[in-house]
């Protein structure tokens, strides 16, 4: 290609072909991922005025860098924002850029291969046609709901026009991701091709080789209904689904996209300063500071073992019990060989048919890969896996003799650098590493129930344990795609150091004659995904009686009724009654009407199914404050006592280890905001 056929700027490269199609790629300097910083969106805008210049036959956008297309606008840039001013010129920049990206008279193109977020879709959305790679990578999403902001540079007009407002305000009420195969089929991509004719398939649909699609006429009338006549009821919908998740006091963006979408055509500038919608409201709300604190703790987790050059081939798991089964499943997920001891072959093939359901849904019926991952799951029930693992990871009862001997026979027959990792949630690390020769080598990788779902890995390190032990389990959790919290041996590590006194001061609440009901509606309504006492029938009430005698030590009596309901058999949802009634895996509160509630930041809170009743009881001033309290005051304590390192890192684990209310960002966030010291 002649140079006079390449145009260069820092972040972008603009080539054209004789045929006069250009390919304008994205290769954000200095940085492993693209992202439209300011300085790479107003190149763009450069790049735009080069294209007036000398307009092509046909433009497709794509990005050089292996990592994906665009994650998002900068976050870096959008958490300095000082103002609410600001804050609005940056919506309007992307605003107007997008626009005369959509506006421009030859046809445009977005090739799509890997994430493809926020800012980078809204840019997507902006060009005529969109093809997306084939690939696992590859991911479509407006996730600025999860940091408490909306969708500002187009997507809350031109989402809701392309695949229609239900399923637009589907995914940008909830900020999930869909990929390609589900990006073709909503219409949100124009096709879906393999990575080996990506750029034949781009160059045919952009020189014109493909007409714009078109929607059968039912569909088409249903679609123009839905965006005119019908928009009341379609937004009235979206604002109940939201509703059913979470509380507009507590997250306003949700709400605002439905209004911005339904009054606004989906510009978000159009609003009026002072409406609840207005941009200056949803900057000004704590919320959107304390989501994106949240984003940023998220990160300082994910780093812990990133650096780590461990990569464990085989993991061995003795226990295939509840938890043992459960990590086994996501090892074996995650393409590693997994070998699972229990006690006969009977006791492993529960986990095994648990995993296997496990693996149809998250690979969405994909016979073939089920089968991949189902063969690396293998039953062994004589231990002869324990010879070949690079980590081995004991979940047996809580037993600490049983636990002992076990570790004893484990490292006799153990590679000499293999992980031995202990899941015990009660028992100190030192009272199990006197049975190895070496009790250096002895960590705590503490995972949470159920653990396909839950993000949070607490990786315990006891007095004797060694750094490289550490450096590799850390990395171990990272490489299952966990977020790895590192703590110290003590009772109840951090996560359940804090929920403990938390489900304790519901139970005495609950004593006191206050509905369980009204207690964990008080809860809810706060913004944590479950209540207390229905988290207390959910755990297990004879866990809780045994981890409440852990914690608290002798002295302290567990509530009267606790123990009752214990004696009687009634353990809750296990035993399908507890502090509730449970029927098809759901408490029943009060008339028995139950409703499903979801919570918003995706996986954790959308899946820890919290649920509340349609009528809430009347709940007393200062109840969910009274609950709160002793959690608070149990995270101070940790971080006093150096059982995580510092404050950021214990909000970090008791949101992503408990479901901990996020627009609050973090339990001691919320104290600082209270105006409570640490
Ligand atoms: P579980 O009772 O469901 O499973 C324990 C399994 O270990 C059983 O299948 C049993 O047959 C097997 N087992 C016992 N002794 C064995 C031995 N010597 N060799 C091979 N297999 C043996 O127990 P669960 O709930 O899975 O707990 C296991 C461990 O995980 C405990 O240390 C517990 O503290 C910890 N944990 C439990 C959590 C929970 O929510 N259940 C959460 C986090 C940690």
């Amino acid at each position: 290609m002649s140079a006079n056929l390449q145009q260069d700027w820092k972040h972008w490269r603009l080539r054209r072909e004789e045929t006069g199609l250009a390919w304008l790629d994205l290769d954000m300097a200095d940085a492993s991922a693209n992202v439209l910083s300011s300085a790479v969106m107003s190149e763009f805008a450069q790049v735009l005025d080069a294209l007036d210049a000398a307009p092509p036959q046909a433009l497709v956008i794509a990005s050089a860098k292996p990592a994906g297309f665009i994650a998002g606008a900068d976050i870096e840039e959008f958490s300095r924002l000082d103002s609410a001013l600001a804050a609005r010129a940056l919506v309007e920049r992307g605003w107007k850029l997008f626009n005369r990206l959509a506006a421009v008279r030859y046809p445009t193109l977005a090739l799509i291969r890997g994430h493809c977020l926020g800012g980078g879709l809204e840019l997507a959305l902006a060009c005529r046609y969109r093809i997306v790679v084939d690939e696992p990578g590859s991911k479509l999403a407006l996730p600025e709901v999860m940091l408490g902001i909306v969708p500002g540079w187009g997507g809350m007009l031109r989402l809701p026009e392309l695949i229609g407002p239900a399923a637009a305000l589907d995914l940008m009420l909830t900020g999930k991701s869909v990929d390609a195969k589900k990006a073709k089929r909503l219409g949100l991509a124009d096709d879906c091709v393999p990575a080996r004719v990506m750029e034949s398939a781009a160059r045919i649909v952009a020189l014109g080789g493909k007409p714009a699609r078109r929607l059968p006429a039912r569909e088409r009338a249903m679609r123009w209904a839905m965006n005119g006549p019908l928009r009341s009821i379609v937004a009235d919908r979206a604002r109940a689904q939201a509703a059913r998740k979470v509380s507009r006091a507590n997250y306003p963006a949700p709400f605002a996209i439905v209004d911005i979408w339904e009054r606004y055509g989906g510009n978000a500038l159009a609003v009026p300063a002072g409406d609840p919608s207005a941009l200056d409201t949803i900057f000004a709300s704590p919320t959107a500071r304390n989501l994106v604190r949240v984003f940023h703790l998220q990160e300082r987790l994910k780093a812990f073992g990133k650096d780590s050059d461990f990569a464990p081939r085989h993991v061995h798991v003795v226990g295939a019990g509840v938890m043992g089964g459960d990590i086994a499943a996501v090892c074996a997920l995650r393409g590693m060989t997994v070998t699972l001891q229990d006690q006969s072959v009977e006791r492993i093939a529960p986990a095994i048919a648990r995993a296997a359901k496990l693996f149809e849904r998250r690979h969405k019926g994909d016979a073939r890969q089920v089968r991949f991952t189902l063969d690396r799951l293998i039953p062994d029930p004589q231990g002869q896996g324990v010879a070949r693992a690079d980590v081995i990871i004991e979940a047996i009862f809580e037993n600490p003799e049983v636990k002992r001997s076990l570790f004893a026979e484990l490292e006799a027959r153990a590679k000499p650098d293999a992980v031995l990792a202990t899941n015990t949630s009660s028992l100190r690390l030192e009272d199990i590493a006197t049975a190895l020769k070496d009790p250096s080598r002895l960590v705590g990788i503490h995972f949470f129930n159920p653990v396909p779902m839950l993000p949070l890995v607490e990786v315990v390190q006891g007095e004797a344990t060694a750094a490289e032990v550490l450096r590799r389990a850390t990395g171990f959790v990272r490489r299952i795609d966990k977020l790895a919290l590192p703590v110290q041996s003590a009772p109840g590590f951090l996560v359940n150091a804090v929920l403990g006194p938390y489900m304790l001061e519901a139970l005495r609440c609950v004593e006191e004659g206050i509905a369980p009901a009204t207690v964990d509606a008080a809860l809810v309504a706060f913004g944590m995904p479950m209540g207390p006492v229905e988290l207390v029938d959910t755990v297990g009430l004879d866990i809780a009686v045994a981890a409440g005698k852990a914690l608290a030590g002798a002295g302290a009596e567990p509530p009267a009724r606790l123990l009752k309901l214990v004696g009687e058999g009634k353990l809750g949802r296990k035993s399908g009654e507890g502090y509730y009634r449970w029927v098809d895996g759901k408490a029943v509160k009060g008339d028995g009407k139950d409703t499903a509630k979801d919570g918003l930041l995706g996986g954790l809170w959308r899946r820890l199914r919290a649920r509340r009743e349609p009528e809430t009881p009347p709940i007393p001033a200062g109840l969910a404050e009274r609950v709160l309290a002793p959690l608070l005051a149990a995270t101070q304590r940790c971080v006093a006592q150096s059982v995580v390192a510092d404050a950021d890192l214990a909000d970090a684990g008791v949101i992503f280890g408990t479901g901990f209310a996020p627009h609050t960002g973090g339990p001691l966030n919320y104290c600082r905001s209270k105006g409570k010291p640490d």
